[in-house]
C-alpha cells in the first residue's frame, strides 16, 4: 500500500510550496492537482470554448490528454503530448480552471488519473477535494489555509517580486471570488474533511508548519 498525504485549501494558502517540500524530505511524489485543471482549462481557452457553456466542456473535456512526468523531481503537465507547466499560472487560465473545474465531466476524468498515482507511489498531493473524495483513505490529512488578507498580501509579493505591476485590492477580491467558487460548487466543493488537521498558516513560517506537518507524519 501507498503511504498518501493529502493537503486542500484555499488559493493561496500556501499547498504547493508546502507540499513540494513536504514530498521532497520524504522522499515521496509530489502531485499538484491544481496544475492538471489549469492545463485542462488551458486547453478549453486554447478552444475558445465559454467558460459558461458546461455541455461544450464536458464534451471538449474527453478529447484532452491530461499527463504528468516527473523532470529532477519536480511534475510536468502534458497536455496532448506538449509540456504546458510554464503557461499554467496566469490569472486567465486560474480563473478557467475555478470555472471549468466544476463540470462533473471534467472532475471524473482527472479524478481517475489522482487516483492511478496514488495507487502506484507514496505521494503528497494537494487540491481541494483530496481528503474529501480524491484519497479518502489518506494517511495523514491537512486543511491548510490563511486568512483572506494574507494570500492576496503573498499573491502580490510574489507578482511584484516577478516586475509586474498588481492592485492588491484587486488580488484580495479575486482571491475571495474565486473561494466563494471552490467552495459553493455542487460537485466536490472545498471543504475540510471531518478527519483532516485544520491548519492556519498566517501567521506561520513555512519552516513551522512543514513542522507541524512532518510531527503528524511520524505519529500517523
Ligand atoms: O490550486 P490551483 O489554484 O492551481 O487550482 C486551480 C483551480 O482548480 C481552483 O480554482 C479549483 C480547481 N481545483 C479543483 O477543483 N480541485 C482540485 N483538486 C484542485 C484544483
Amino acid at each position: 500500500m501507498s503511504y498518501q498525504i493529502a493537503i486542500d485549501g484555499p488559493a493561496g494558502a500556501g499547498k504547493s510550496t508546502i507540499a513540494k517540500e513536504t514530498a521532497k524530505q520524504l522522499g515521496f511524489i509530489y502531485v499538484d492537482t491544481g496544475a492538471m485543471y489549469r492545463a485542462m482549462a488551458l486547453y478549453l481557452l486554447r478552444r475558445g470554448i465559454s467558460a459558461e457553456d458546461s455541455k461544450q466542456i464536458s464534451e471538449a473535456c474527453r478529447e484532452a490528454d491530461i499527463t504528468i512526468a516527473y523532470k529532477d523531481g519536480l511534475q510536468q503537465v502534458l497536455l496532448n503530448g506538449e509540456n504546458v507547466t510554464g503557461l499554467l499560472r496566469t490569472e486567465e487560465v486560474g480563473n478557467m480552471a475555478s470555472i471549468s473545474s466544476a463540470n462533473p465531466d471534467v472532475r471524473k476524468k482527472l479524478v481517475e488519473l489522482q487516483q492511478e498515482l496514488a495507487e502506484r507511489e507514496d505521494v503528497v498531493m494537494d487540491g481541494r477535494d483530496i481528503g474529501t473524495c480524491v484519497l479518502p483513505g489518506a494517511d495523514v490529512k491537512i486543511y491548510l489555509t490563511a486568512s483572506t488578507a494574507c494570500r492576496a498580501k503573498r499573491r502580490y509579493e510574489e507578482l511584484t517580486a516577478k516586475g509586474e505591476v498588481c492592485d492588491l485590492a484587486v488580488i484580495e477580491a479575486d482571491i475571495a471570488k474565486r473561494d466563494h467558487q471552490d467552495m459553493t460548487r455542487e460537485h466536490s466543493p472545498l471543504r475540510q474533511a471531518e478527519d483532516a488537521v485544520w491548519l492556519d498558516s498566517s501567521d506561520l513560517t513555512i519552516q513551522e508548519v512543514m513542522e507541524r506537518i512532518l510531527a503528524l507524519v511520524k505519529t500517523a
